[in-house]
């Protein structure tokens, strides 16, 4: 990840590859916002008639760069869009300066090192520019063929600029703000914790499913819970049979990567609340013998993103010490088609007892969270958050950037959507249709794993919801749109992996240990 530091220094005499200043949409044109005094004036004070000129609107994500003119020591000014202005007094949206950050240290990538001069006065504002610079200067190099990397490393092989496209910007440098400011130093080091855990994620995600199975995945967590102290316990196949898991069981049976159930656990001192976290990790899902057809498999590796979140979530919860318990399940499973897979009619007992008709394997999903659900439940947690990209109804219902929120508790929901918003996420509250269960019904079993085809997505939360303890809160995240981004790049959202609920559920752990969110 990019190095993060906070400085005073002016705009104009930041010595840097580039300076970024942020530009909004006036009523008459583009309009320079604060922050970037120093260096319109370096341009005679017609920065935002240059940027006219060149077609720039001001409009959100826009980016234009120029030559630094004299007076600004750096190479290059990059203008960046922020959208409207705000109503007169009023500052920028947290969101919008992230996001704006993003797009500027995306567009950024190859260089080594900019000055970020975006109107960051106060503790929020702080910590969004450092957050949306680090997620935006991201990208996945570890496939790269060598010579990508040896440009990476900057050594030989790159552009004369120094731009090498695809390596993120190495040094970010926060300007206007104070590096012994407490609230600004607070707001830069939780923001590099939480950028760091995103990217934990994504690089999760975007880990080819041929990499990134069951064992593999289960070994990260083993070998980040050493590093930060966390308690951990992994069931692989023979512990899960044991133990009676035959969610998680019947979904793995049919790959040579066998499953496994990880708990990993922060348990500070003074924590007075627990939080159980449950993460889908389906490393890839073909359908099964329900077999998904061509054009629907291509990105499947994204279907473990849940347990990615979970898995980050709670290593950066001990990163940031929240006093808090927060135990994270990871329920990981290969969903794959062969002569030993779960047949569509068969009949699997669930961990806790429950039966289950299979009738269509590729509804895995919500097999191996059930086992997961029960099994967090028995700890008895103040409250339980499920993540998983669990049905492609969801994402025709919301698209491909807001997640989905479903609870058994209405005040809960409320409060993980709100907090969704307080962390830059975009949801939605879903509700939970009681009519919609009889399409659950099983003719031979308890329950089965299909319903009605309408509303597919609140069908399959009305599933989990009988594998919850009652009374237990539960919150469940559909994150099959925003897990995963198809198209281009946005913001400091990248292409591919976006650690879609990693920064929610980190909010959630800080409210729940200011005691404002149970
Ligand atoms: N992993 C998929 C859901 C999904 C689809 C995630 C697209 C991300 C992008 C899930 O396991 C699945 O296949 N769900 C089925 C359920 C159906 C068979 C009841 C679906 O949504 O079609
Ligand atoms: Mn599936
Ligand atoms: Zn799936």
């Amino acid at each position: 990840m990019s190095v993060l530091t906070l400085s005073t220094s002016s705009a104009a005499t930041l010595r840097a590859d580039a300076v970024v200043v942020g530009v909004a949409k006036g009523p008459e044109g583009p309009v320079v916002v604060p922050g970037g005094e120093t260096v319109d004036q370096a341009f005679g004070g017609k920065l935002a008639a240059v940027l006219e000129t060149l077609g720039a609107s001001g409009g959100e994500g826009e980016v234009t760069k120029l030559p630094a003119p004299d007076g600004v020591k750096a190479d290059l000014v990059l203008a960046v869009g922020l959208g409207d202005a705000p109503a007169k007094d009023g500052s920028y949206e947290p969101e919008a300066l992230r996001r704006a950050a993003g797009a500027a240290a995306r567009a950024l990538s190859g260089r080594k090192k900019a000055g970020f001069a975006l109107p960051a006065e106060d503790g929020a504002s702080v910590a969004a520019v450092c957050e949306g610079a680090l997620l935006g200067a991201y990208a996945f190099t570890a496939y790269r063929g060598k010579d990508d990397k040896a440009k990476g490393k900057g050594k030989k092989g790159g552009k004369k600029d120094g731009a090498d496209a695809g390596t993120p910007l190495a040094e970010v440098i926060v300007l206007g703000a104070k590096p012994r400011d407490k609230a600004h130093k607070a707001a830069a080091e939780r923001a590099e914790v939480v950028a760091a855990e995103v990217n934990r994620a994504r690089d999760l995600v975007n880990t080819p499913a041929n990499d990134l199975h069951p064992k593999s995945f289960a070994a990260a967590v083993q070998s980040a819970a050493k590093e930060h102290g966390l308690e951990v316990e992994v069931l692989d196949e023979k512990a899960l049979a044991k133990g009676g898991y035959g969610g998680i069981l019947g979904v793995g049976r049919g790959s040579a990567n066998p499953p496994r159930l990880v708990r990993v656990a922060y348990r500070p001192s003074k924590a007075k609340k627990t939080l159980a976290l449950v993460g889908k990790g389906i490393t890839y899902d073909s359908g099964g013998i329900s077999l998904k057809p061509a054009g629907h498999n291509e990105t499947m590796k994204c279907d473990m993103s849940g347990a990615a979140a979970v898995f980050a979530a709670v290593v950066a919860a001990a990163r940031l010490g929240l006093a808090v318990n927060v135990t994270g399940w990871l329920a990981l499973a290969e969903n794959m088609p062969s002569g030993t897979a779960t047949r569509p009619g068969d009949v699997l007992t669930m961990y806790g007892g429950k039966t289950v008709e299979v009738l269509n394997t590729d509804a895995e999903g919500r097999l191996v969270l059930a086992d997961a659900l029960t099994r967090a439940c028995e700890e008895k947690p103040d409250a339980v958050v499920d993540v998983a990209t669990l049905t492609g109804a969801m994402m025709l219902a919301l698209g491909g950037r807001t997640f989905g929120v479903m609870a058994n508790d209405d005040a809960f929901r409320t409060t993980v959507h709100e907090t969704a918003e307080e962390a830059g996420e975009q949801s939605w509250p879903m509700p939970l249709p009681t009519h919609l269960r009889k399409g659950l019904d099983s003719s031979i079993a308890d329950i089965s794993n299909m319903g009605e085809r309408m509303g597919g997505g609140l069908v399959a939360g009305l599933f989990l919801k009988e594998f919850v303890a009652e009374g237990t809160p539960w919150a469940h995240l559909d994150i099959a749109g925003p897990a995963f981004n198809e198209s281009g790049p946005f913001g400091y959202t990248p292409k591919g992996g976006t650690g879609s609920a990693v920064r929610t559920l980190v909010r959630l752990v800080e409210r729940t240990a200011s005691g404002d969110a149970l």
